[in-house]
């Protein structure tokens, strides 16, 4: 049976979707917990009694494996693992990433995925490194559409098979690669090759690799973020259009004695406290955690719950349409994360295209939020709104005589005519005092209006100290003080 997505909210390029492969399925965004059998803090059942509704495991290692293998084959992944979710399996592209080669064919390792009973296989896709010079990029990229090309020869085009887009930091490569990978039939596209910047936060690269390879695939083709790994990165994931994640950092975390929250990570041994409320940290102090002989497997434990909880955080923020407030909150934990979120904001041109009309709110949380879809997406209605010939944006809320209509001013979108008044997003935003950035951001607004209506005479009634932010962003118009 063929993997199906079906998207049924969206916000920013983020969706709320259910991706079914085979009689299984996931509500999306998810996280899929990585499983390795040889060294398991956490049960594949305990992480089902926990919320988790899909894993992912290693197939090269039940391969590879004196104990796993023939269990699984004879078994099946489900009851060896002991989870009755969506059990994805990945190929043994990533031990060939941090080892070079590995001792098994695209064949073999899909031969193998489907006999152990796997609800997804990975093809063995070449990771090229983000460092890789552009010929290199270009041959694995080959290599690895070949092999894509070569599992739905094998399996046939309803196997449920993932198609992941390569392409190393070459954007032209990820955007035809997921292209490509969306004509060859793939529903399910892992974007790979990107935990190297995760590691080193290299989060604004992240986002424009990210970028590109969505501009390629189809948009109704599920998108899984390989490696993908730190809660607080998960927001800004799923606002470009990312819908899978899989996380081994709640255990490897967890051996390096490390604590994860939604903003970030922090030493178990330099803790007084246990800032969350998960089980495990009301029922243990700091010192009692650390002092555990479970310290690694509790500490697993609760990373993978921060890491569960986040999930329903942000499907809860695309049901409400309050995921850029999500984004911004947790973008500002770290330098590198704002980065990123800054370079998301860069492509907001291109995002306004999948937002949605209407949310529960537009908060304004700093300069940031002035270069947010909606306030694009107002600009470009300003130039459709019909007007008479003698106008007043009056950003002071005086109404002069002369006029055929006073348009009020609502920064950051600017004038609107009162219909709008009680409509999104002017009628439920929310800002706080006027700034500079807010206010320029409303004068763009209105240079728009001049622009795009040359027949009228357009005068802007001003508060004595925004007329040099006005003077700046709508040059030679008339204001009147
Ligand atoms: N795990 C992390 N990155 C990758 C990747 O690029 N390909 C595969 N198959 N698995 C991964
Ligand atoms: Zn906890």
């Amino acid at each position: 049976m063929p993997i199906t997505f079906e998207i049924l909210e969206k916000d920013i390029a983020g969706r709320l979707g259910r991706l079914k492969a085979g009689k299984r399925s996931v509500r999306t965004p998810a996280l899929l917990p990585v499983v390795n059998p040889h060294l398991q803090p956490v049960t594949a059942g305990e992480m089902q009694a926990m919320g988790a509704e899909g894993l992912i495991t290693n197939a090269y290692i039940f391969s590879r494996s004196e104990d796993f293998r023939e269990r699984a084959l004879s078994l099946g992944l489900h009851r060896v693992l002991g989870f009755d979710g969506l059990i994805m399996t990945d190929s043994g592209s990533f031990q060939l990433s941090v080892y070079g080669e590995v001792e098994i064919t695209n064949m073999e390792t899909l031969w193998f995925q489907q006999s152990i009973g796997s609800d997804i296989f990975v093809p063995l896709d070449i990771p090229t490194p983000p460092d890789a010079d552009r010929a290199q990029a270009e041959k694995e990229l080959g290599l690895t559409m070949a092999r894509l090309r070569e599992a739905k020869e094998l399996l046939g085009p309803d196997a449920p098979l993932a198609g992941p887009v390569q392409g190393g930091r070459f954007q032209d490569l990820r955007e035809q690669a997921g292209r490509e990978v969306g004509e060859l039939g793939f529903s399910f596209c892992p974007i790979g090759a990107v935990v190297p910047l995760m590691e080193a936060y290299r989060y604004g690269e992240l986002v424009e690799v990210v970028t590109a390879s969505k501009k390629g695939i189809p948009a109704s083709s599920c998108v899984h973020l390989f490696g993908a790994g730190h809660p607080a990165m998960f927001a800004l994931a799923v606002a470009m259009g990312c819908d899978i994640f899989d996380s081994a950092a709640y255990a490897l975390y967890a051996r390096e004695r490390r604590y994860l929250t939604p903003s970030g990570s922090a030493k178990l041994d330099e803790l007084q406290e246990l800032p969350c409320p998960c089980r495990i940290c009301r029922t243990h102090s700091a010192e009692e955690l650390r002092t555990s002989a479970d310290c690694e497997r509790l500490l697993a434990l609760h990373n993978l719950q921060v890491s569960l909880a986040e999930i329903s955080r942000i499907r809860q923020a695309i049901q409400d349409g309050v995921l850029w407030e999500l984004v911004d909150e947790r973008c500002r934990s770290h330098p590198q994360l704002l980065k990123g979120y800054r370079a998301l904001l860069n492509h907001a041109g291109s995002l306004e295209a999948s937002d949605r009309v209407s949310k529960r709110r537009f908060f304004y949380r700093g300069s940031e939020s002035c270069a947010r879809t909606e306030v694009i997406r107002y600009h470009a209605l300003i130039e459709r709104i019909l007007l008479p010939p003698r106008v007043l944006v009056s950003m002071d809320g005086r109404e002069l005589p002369g006029f055929d209509l006073a348009l009020p001013f609502r920064p950051p979108f600017g004038p609107y005519p009162p219909e709008l008044g009680e409509t999104f997003p002017i009628g439920q935003s929310e800002i706080p005092d006027w700034d500079e950035a807010m206010v320029s951001a409303g004068c763009r607004g209105i240079r728009r209006l001049i622009e795009s209506h040359p027949g009228c005479r357009v005068a802007i009634s001003c508060p004595d100290e925004w007329i040099g932010v006005v003077r700046k962003e709508v040059p030679g118009a008339e204001v009147i003080f």
